[in-house]
């Protein structure tokens, strides 16, 4: 009964704030009817199998405006694997069942099970959905999700562009998933191809693949302009591995938009979006009308071995078939870190709009990023442990207080030792598993400290973007080296840091943001380069999980959760 009247009272309040966000325009509800499956498709011309939604690759997109709500139907037809569907950037605000986690937030639909995700688009913005089940992003299943604003946005434009990045591979996800989980330890190696939106050209005649070039499924992405306006071009990037550097030859691009918070315009060149990331920014058709014009991905980060990835900037009327005459774009040198990390610094709340963070925190977590063996199996760990995701999904086991469904003794808040040597390779390089939840005081501020380290190779540290489910985290700053918690905070941002739901961590470097722990419900925190996440580089994070309605019985019915089902009417 208690929890009846708190969810009641919950949704009243959400209630109302809708009602004053939504400017007196009524709120809509948007209706997906969705069916998944296996499907053959050519992304890069090379015909490989892939997860589709109604048929289509990418899947379909969702528009809705700030203050609706989302229903959709998932059927899964698939006949031999589950799925869950995460809405990245939805914080779930009230339906923390809903956010689309496999062993977090729910139990997978079953093959032939139908299960129905219903939220709230509280915030406008540029946000997209995947697969969160085994490398299922891998396997093509993700596609947008935009949330127009109610009201006035701070800049004006003529037209939309949307597009989503991608990294792609011949081989299947589940040939790459047995490999990373083998002794010996089999990598699939880099990239293919890069894709925009779901399209991009690999070379057949080096492939002894079915490719066939002239594959409509593979001609290359086309933006249409008019000469004269400008565009509003949303940017995000579902990349399994890459940092994907995005570039429009001869078209300066503004930022005007991260993560689904307003920024200071920034004028650039070129783009950086880590996995997880998502941009809007304004282009200006401002060139030589008779001409169409490149618009080009490159790997950063690692040293590239893909090719340039191709749309095409299209000025109507010529025919989008009217190829640019410009050489591919070129994006900087993959390993120029200093430039990537100027470039992060640059993007800073809009004037006017910042949400300030609170001044103290109530916790610190300091997070060590480190590769690591379990019985010479290679594992990602944090603070020495490789997160190894339960049968019994956090959720319905904390709600329920189900014994025995994940370790109930919490991670450390800090790495150790603290000497640890973050140049190296790790010298004593075992790790172990666990399940442990990091358990914040509903509506208390956390700060994390990502700490990146050297991997099992010599003079090797990679990238890794965090994302944060359920909430948005202000970026107080970044730096080089150790981590120094006596002197590094009084430098920290708090004057105007960008909220956002992904940050990079850079080689042999430190990332630290703050948020409030203000939604009930437990959150998965991860790094989103899918074959890190599925080696355990992630942790959990869970508060007010007392304050949760009942959870649908369709989330349920895996591992201990299969006793609760109906338990609770
Ligand atoms: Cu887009 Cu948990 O990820
Ligand atoms: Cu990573």
């Amino acid at each position: 009964m208690a929890s009846r009247v708190s969810v009641v009272y919950l949704f009243s309040v959400m209630f109302f704030m809708l009602t004053l966000l939504s400017f007196d325009t009524e709120a809509k509800v948007h209706f997906h009817k969705w069916k998944v499956n296996y499907q053959t498709w050519a992304p890069d011309c090379v015909e490989v199998n892939i997860i589709s939604i109604n048929g289509q690759y990418p899947g379909p997109t969702i528009r809705a405006t700030e203050g609706d709500t989302i229903v959709v139907e998932i059927e899964n037809l698939m006949p031999t694997e589950n799925v869950v569907i995460h809405w990245h950037g939805i914080r779930q605000i009230g339906t923390p069942w809903n956010d689309g986690t496999a062993s977090i937030s729910q139990c997978a639909i079953y093959s032939g099970e139908t299960y129905v995700y219903k939220f709230v688009v509280d915030r406008p913005g540029t946000y997209f959905y995947h697969g969160h089940y085994g490398l299922q992003r891998s396997a093509g299943f993700y596609g947008s999700l935009i949330v127009d604003a109610a009201g006035k946005e701070p800049f004006t434009y003529d037209g939309e562009l949307s597009i989503i990045l991608n990294d792609w591979w011949h081989d299947s996800t589940y040939e790459q998933a047995v490999g990373l989980s083998s002794n010996p330890f089999v990598w699939v190696g880099e990239p293919q191809s890069l894709l925009i939106d779901g399209r991009g050209q690999y070379n057949c005649s080096t492939t002894s693949h079915s490719c066939n070039a002239t594959n409509k499924q593979c001609s290359p992405y086309v933006l249409p302009v008019r000469s004269g306006n400008t565009y509003r071009l949303r940017i995000a990037s579902v990349a399994s591995l890459s940092a994907i550097n995005f570039v429009i030859q001869g078209h300066k691009m503004n930022v005007v938009e991260a993560d689904g918070h307003y920024v200071e315009p920034v004028e650039i060149d070129d783009l950086d979006v880590y996995s997880g990331e998502s941009y809007s920014v304004l282009i200006t058709a401002n060139r030589e009308p008779s001409q169409n014009y490149w618009a080009g991905v490159n790997v950063r980060g690692r040293q590239p071995k893909t090719p340039t990835g191709l749309a095409i900037l299209n000025y109507l009327p010529n025919p989008s078939t009217k190829l640019p005459i410009a050489p591919y774009p070129t994006s900087p040198l993959w390993n120029d870190y200093a430039y990537s990390k100027a470039l992060a610094m640059k993007f800073v709340a809009l004037k006017g709009h910042e949400e300030l963070p609170p001044l103290q925190s109530h916790r610190q977590l300091i997070l060590l990023n480190a590769q690591n063996k379990i019985n010479g199996y290679i594992k990602w760990a944090i603070n020495n442990i490789s997160l190894l995701p339960p049968l019994t999904p956090y959720l319905a086991a904390m709600k329920y207080k189900i014994k025995g469904a994940y370790d109930i003794t919490p991670p450390p808040d800090i790495y150790s030792p603290r000497d640890y040597n973050i140049t190296i390779p790790p010298p004593n390089p075992n790790t172990v598993e666990g399940s442990g939840v990091y358990v914040f005081t509903l509506n208390s501020v956390v700060d994390v400290i990502l700490q990146n380290a050297n991997t099992l190779t010599a003079n090797n540290s990679e990238i890794h973007p965090w994302h944060l489910h359920g909430h948005d985290f202000w970026i107080l700053g970044y730096g080089d080296g150790v981590f120094d918690p006596a002197k590094d905070p009084l430098n920290y941002n708090t004057v105007n840091p960008p909220l956002r739901n992904t940050v990079a961590v850079f080689p042999y470097g430190w990332t630290a943001i703050r948020f409030k722990a203000d939604n009930p419900g437990v959150w998965a925190f991860h790094c989103h380069l899918e074959a890190h996440f599925f080696m355990g580089m992630g942790v959990v994070f869970a508060e007010g999980v007392e304050k949760v309605g009942k959870l649908p019985n369709v989330a349920m019915g895996c591992g201990l959760t299969k006793n609760m089902i109906d338990m609770h009417h």
